[in-house]
């Protein structure tokens, strides 16, 4: 019988670790064993990561890798991946070099505008709430100077604040609906901080505000909150070159093959089935790069899939033509990235894969993680439409399969060479395996 526990969070942690092993393990030895193994021997950096969340018990590892050869408006770039899926970065790699004979990747930011709200009920006059947000706007944005200045120094801050008539959706409902430049941050917490003083302010105002009857007075703040939907904060990558360029290869002819990656983009345009799974492909590149560099992935998936819902059917994120014998593929994405703040500075290895990228701006960083994605999907539509999508994945996942059976380094040496010239199976690595057991044990 599973136990709860209060005052979990004060026990230490070699207490929480008795405790859990104690509790949910059958070998509480074994067990403490997998989680130790994992601790890092400098206790500095232990530390930091302990102090990232709360309940520490261990880490997590990903492997870092990293996709050379973007070049990317003219600058070539080693691109830093966090991630556990097997042909990722393999498939950024090619990507990346065969764009790089093609003129390399264009990348531009449409725009860098992200949005919070305070969403409130106030069941009075709406032409008294006007009058109302009319007077007390110069406050809220004064009120809240002490958390505005450095941004502002240095160019951002509050762009404007609206207030939004909700009341067709939910009876009272309004927003603050405010707009703001964070620069190099992400500026979640710049924003929220933003927000609740806003609010703050707005409750307390009203107390004051003479053409309000008693009851309007008591406006009923619900919450403050940044969005992730950010589709004013806006990339595009794009790469293009002429059909015969697309050759790369003597198993398709160039103009086949433009004409069935096209039908691939267009059909992930119209069929969410197919988009959800092409899209996912994008943010295989994307979420890797954002991981790497210390950034929100999750903030970038929500706004991302939003996005991709935006004309109310979910839908690619990239597109692709052939105009005049010229092929053309890009990714338009909402990315509201950081280069300063949250753990960009402080986790290690999110600072080096910073600096590997020369220590961009937010808005270059934007245009990296674009050109990832875009580039993973390359990869991806290429595979799909001319070997299948299984070949190269299988190859990638193969030394994960001999490492799932134990296999030693000479198993796994003649194992990969046999696989260079049979199909990669699940079933074809046990049996290849295990004949090679038995004839070594012969
Ligand atoms: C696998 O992680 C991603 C793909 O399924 C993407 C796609 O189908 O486009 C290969």
């Amino acid at each position: 019988m599973r136990k709860s526990i209060s005052g979990f969070s004060k026990l230490s942690k070699s207490k929480k670790i008795d405790w859990i092993t104690e509790h949910y393990f059958s070998n509480t030895e074994d067990a403490k064993i997998v989680l130790k193994q994992y601790w890092n021997t400098n206790d500095k950096l232990q530390q930091l990561h302990d102090e990232f969340i709360e309940n520490t018990i261990s880490n997590f590892y990903l492997p870092l890798g990293v996709a050379p050869n973007f070049l990317i408006n003219e600058t070539l770039y080693t691109i830093p991946m966090a991630i556990e899926e097997s042909s990722v970065v393999a498939a950024a790699s090619k990507s990346a070099k065969f764009w790089l004979d093609r003129g390399g990747f264009k990348a531009k930011v449409l725009s860098t505008t992200k949005i919070g709200q305070v969403h409130f009920i106030y069941h009075g006059n709406v032409k008294t709430l006007q009058a109302y947000f009319k007077s007390v706007k110069p406050k809220l944005i004064e009120d809240t100077k002490s958390i505005t200045k450095y941004m502002e120094r240095r160019g951002g801050g509050i762009m404007d604040i609206q207030l939004k008539d909700k009341t067709q959706n939910i009876s009272g409902y309004y927003q603050l609906h405010a707009t703001f430049e964070t620069l190099d941050a992400m500026g979640a917490n710049f924003i929220n901080s933003c927000l609740e003083q806003f609010a703050t302010t707005f409750k307390a105002e009203a107390k004051n505000f003479e053409d309000f009857s008693s009851e309007e007075k008591s406006i009923d703040i619900i919450m403050s909150i940044l969005s992730n939907y950010v589709p004013e904060c806006l990339v595009r990558a794009e790469v293009s070159c002429t059909i015969k360029e697309l050759h790369n290869d003597n198993t398709i002819l160039p103009e086949v093959f433009a004409e069935k990656f096209l039908q691939a983009v267009k059909i992930a345009e119209v069929e969410p089935y197919r988009a959800v799974t092409h899209n996912k492909g994008i943010m295989n590149g994307i979420d890797a790069v954002v991981l790497a560099t210390g950034n929100d992935f999750r903030a970038v998936e929500a706004g991302a899939h939003a996005f991709a819902s935006r004309n109310g059917k979910y839908s690619s994120l990239t597109h692709a033509t052939i105009e005049n014998d010229i092929f053309k593929f890009w990714i338009e994405i909402p990315l509201s990235l950081g280069t300063v703040g949250g753990i960009t500075a402080l986790h290690p290895l999110a600072k080096l894969s910073l600096e590997l990228l020369n220590n961009p701006s937010a808005k270059e960083l934007m245009k990296i993680v674009a050109v990832a994605g875009l580039a993973q999907n390359f990869a991806a539509i290429h595979s799909l439409t001319t070997t299948g999508i299984q070949q190269g994945h299988m190859k990638m996942h193969l030394i994960n399969m001999l490492n799932q059976y134990n296999a030693n380094t000479s198993e796994k040496n003649a194992l990969i060479e046999h696989f260079k010239t049979n199909v990669v199976t699940h079933n074809a690595v046990v049996e290849a395996l295990n004949e090679l057991r038995l004839t070594i044990n012969d």
